[in-house]
């Protein structure tokens, strides 16, 4: 089969499209023939070996991970003897963050755990777009934020997957009134999707306006705490998907404190990968949700897919298609 094979660390121009032997699954797992993909952080991060903690948690001078690729949607090809929930033809998605990633190549193992079933009405690129970057927003708006319909809700870094997905499982969930923060380029296309009100962050800085939010959700955490703190309502909440690494550390250890003194909460989500993506189908079939889409790019140019994303020049989710047709 094709796969996107990492070697060393370095940058994306060092992945090489290699023919390598198809994966045989394990008796708890499923073997898919992989139709999309899509690009999300950790592969911007594993490829390059930074942040630092990427080398602890992947390889400290090598890549343990010899295939990128979280999210994948495809059609069941053989299982192992365990699995019953699953059978070959079935058309399945999910994230594979904590299942040994390997989804740029036509095929991939992957444990029951990891996966879903994906509703009649879902393409195989929704599907690749979904499970990684929806997690991330549900978890973060519902679970930690505890979100509720009528609350005013800030997402700062809004024009990614997290963002453009996020803004559509809070309408599903009530919230009217939601404001997105991201590049110029990216307002119209948020706004399309459902975002109130957009803020350019080259143009203004939203933690010095007057305005007050019940929940700001940062996919990209890049301020001191306080400065949020400052745009949040008496009892609101920040929760932080993920950023720069000293400002979780601050977030971290000063959360109790805020709590206290300032009777704000602050936490930083850990992704339960796959956890409520029946929830998600459900907002799927009943038409709330629909990714935006980057792309696709074909498996021979996924260096150049994750060089669009790292760049920041996406919008939503960016795709990658296999060879083997969808
Ligand atoms: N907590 C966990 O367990 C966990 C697990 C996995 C991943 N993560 C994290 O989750 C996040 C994934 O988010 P995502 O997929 O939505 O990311 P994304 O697709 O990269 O989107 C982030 C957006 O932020 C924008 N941006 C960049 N700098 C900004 C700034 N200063 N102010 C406002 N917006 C800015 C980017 O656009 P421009 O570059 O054009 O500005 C981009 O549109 C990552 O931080 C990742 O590390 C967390």
């Amino acid at each position: 089969m094709k796969a996107i094979v990492l070697t060393k660390y370095g940058s994306p121009n060092d992945l090489q499209l290699k023919e390598i032997e198809k994966p045989t699954p394990k008796d708890d797992e499923v073997s898919i023939e992989v139709k999309a993909s899509s690009v999300n952080d950790w592969d911007w991060c594993l490829v390059r070996g930074t942040p630092f903690y990427i080398r602890l948690l992947c390889g400290f001078f090598k890549p343990k991970v010899r295939i990128p690729g979280v999210d994948i949607a495809g059609e069941v090809v053989a299982v192992g003897k365990n699995v019953t929930q699953f059978q070959p033809d079935d058309k399945v998605y999910g994230d594979l963050s904590e299942s040994g990633f390997g989804g740029f190549a036509e095929y991939v193992c992957a444990p029951v755990s990891a996966l879903a079933l994906m509703p009649e009405n879902m393409s195989y690129i929704d599907a690749a777009a979904i499970p990684h970057a929806a997690m991330l927003a549900l978890q973060g708006l519902r679970d930690l934020g505890n979100i509720q319909p009528g609350q005013k809700l800030l997402i700062n870094g809004a024009g990614g997957g997290v963002g453009t997905l996020g803004v559509q499982i809070a309408k599903a969930i009530g919230v009217e009134n939601i404001t997105g923060v991201d590049s110029s380029n990216k307002l119209d296309m948020m706004r399309s999707l459902g975002f109130d009100r957009t803020i350019d962050y080259k143009q203004e800085d939203f933690t010095k306006s007057e305005q007050g939010y019940d929940l700001i959700l940062d996919p990209k955490t890049n301020r001191s705490i306080f400065k949020y703190l400052r745009v949040l309502k008496p009892h609101g909440s920040y929760v932080t998907v993920g950023g720069e690494t000293a400002r979780l550390l601050q977030a971290l250890f000063l959360s109790p404190i805020i709590r206290f003194f300032f009777k704000k909460n602050v936490t930083i989500l850990a992704l339960k990968p796959n956890k409520d993506l029946d929830y998600i189908n459900e907002l799927f079939e009943a038409g709330q949700i629909k990714p935006a889409i980057d792309g696709p790019y074909n498996l021979s140019s996924a260096a150049e897919a994750i060089q669009h994303f790292g760049e920041g020049n996406h919008q939503g989710k960016v795709i990658i298609t296999m060879e083997n047709g969808l």
